[in-house]
């Protein structure tokens, strides 16, 4: 059996960064109806998420996204700067991307993104930025607010020793297949499960995935071919399936429960820091996925817990308290 490594020195986040528009109401508006509520803005998209949560969590991370050239651009540079998250940043004649977040009195929110300056991102751009970096195995985090194209570049160019992880966020019927065979890691919620099962294998499947036996369901994983496949299943934890071809150490195919929550504030943005945390997690010393998932739920469950999204993204020392507090 070969063991596939996972572990790596330094994050690339390649992806979006939205301006959150937040309206809070008591329940999400049905078509057609006009709700009242109460309005902030935030810093998001999941790229930038999923940048600053592995920050935080103390992994060495660098970000790279697409900017328009507008006043929200100069603020978002300086919060950035201010966070001391190393960026990349890309510009272009688009609008900065922006997000109209819904949320209800439970947490639960809406989301519709208008990609504006994401859509601009160059794979090559970035790739010509890297090369003054240092030569270190890397992990890419990846998810699907910047063009899948420039996915499909940016791992194929990775090295063949570099970590992909894919988060195939948001989920849609241009999603190009082709992307799977560069993955190792591979992050869907239950939707875009679904979708993925449609869109490589032909299979529709409306069920009930938290209900479904692990047995199938790791098969259903399987036929992505992908060698590790984690389904996030909110408030149900998550499913792990992994190549039954390879060795893994501390890990086995199956549920992980998780986190427990005292309250559920707001949950924009808790796929983002598990995603974020488990490619921070891969950076540790001793790195196992079994570590990984464990930070990667820790920091899901703290996320829904906080307001906001990229605001919600944990420390390693906000996570110690907040699990001695529950
Ligand atoms: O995953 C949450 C994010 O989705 C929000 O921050 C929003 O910008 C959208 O990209």
């Amino acid at each position: 059996m070969t063991d596939l490594c996972l572990t790596a020195t330094q994050v690339m986040v390649a992806g979006s960064y939205n301006l959150d528009q937040i309206f809070r109401c008591p329940s999400l508006p049905r078509p057609g109806q006009t709700t009242t509520g109460q309005f902030e803005q935030g810093h998001g998209g999941k790229g930038f998420n999923q940048a600053l949560a592995c920050h935080r969590l103390e992994a060495a991370t660098c970000f790279m996204a697409c900017l328009g050239e507008d006043a929200s651009a100069t603020e978002i540079r300086r919060w950035t700067a201010e966070q001391q998250l190393e960026c990349l940043w890309q510009h272009s004649i688009l609008p900065t991307g922006t997000a109209a977040v819904l949320l209800d009195e439970t947490g639960e929110n809406a989301i519709v993104v208008a990609a504006g300056a994401n859509q601009h991102f160059s794979a090559d751009q970035a790739l010509g930025m890297i090369e003054s970096l240092p030569d270190e195995r890397r992990i890419w985090l990846l998810q699907r607010e910047i063009p899948d194209a420039c996915n499909l570049k940016l791992m194929s160019e990775s090295h063949s020793d570099d970590i992909i992880i894919l988060n195939p966020a948001p989920m849609d019927a241009s999603f190009n297949s082709e992307q799977l065979q560069h993955v190792d890691i591979l992050t869907p919620n239950e939707t875009e499960f679904e979708w993925l099962l449609k869109q490589v294998t032909g299979m529709t499947l409306r069920t009930d995935w938290q209900q479904m036996d692990d047995e199938p369901l790791h098969r259903y994983c399987r036929s992505l071919q992908v060698p590790v496949v984690i389904i996030t299943l909110g408030a149900s934890g998550c499913f792990i399936s992994m190549d039954d071809a390879r060795d893994w150490p501390g890990v086995s195919n199956g549920r992980l429960p998780a986190r427990q929550v005292s309250t559920v504030v707001d949950t924009t943005g808790a796929g983002d820091a598990f995603n974020g945390a488990l490619a921070a997690g891969l950076t540790r010393q001793p790195a196992s996925l079994e570590t990984a998932l464990d930070l990667a739920m820790r920091a899901a469950a703290y996320a829904v817990s906080q307001p906001g999204a990229a605001t919600a993204m944990p420390t390693l020392a906000e996570l110690g308290h907040h699990l001695r507090s529950l």
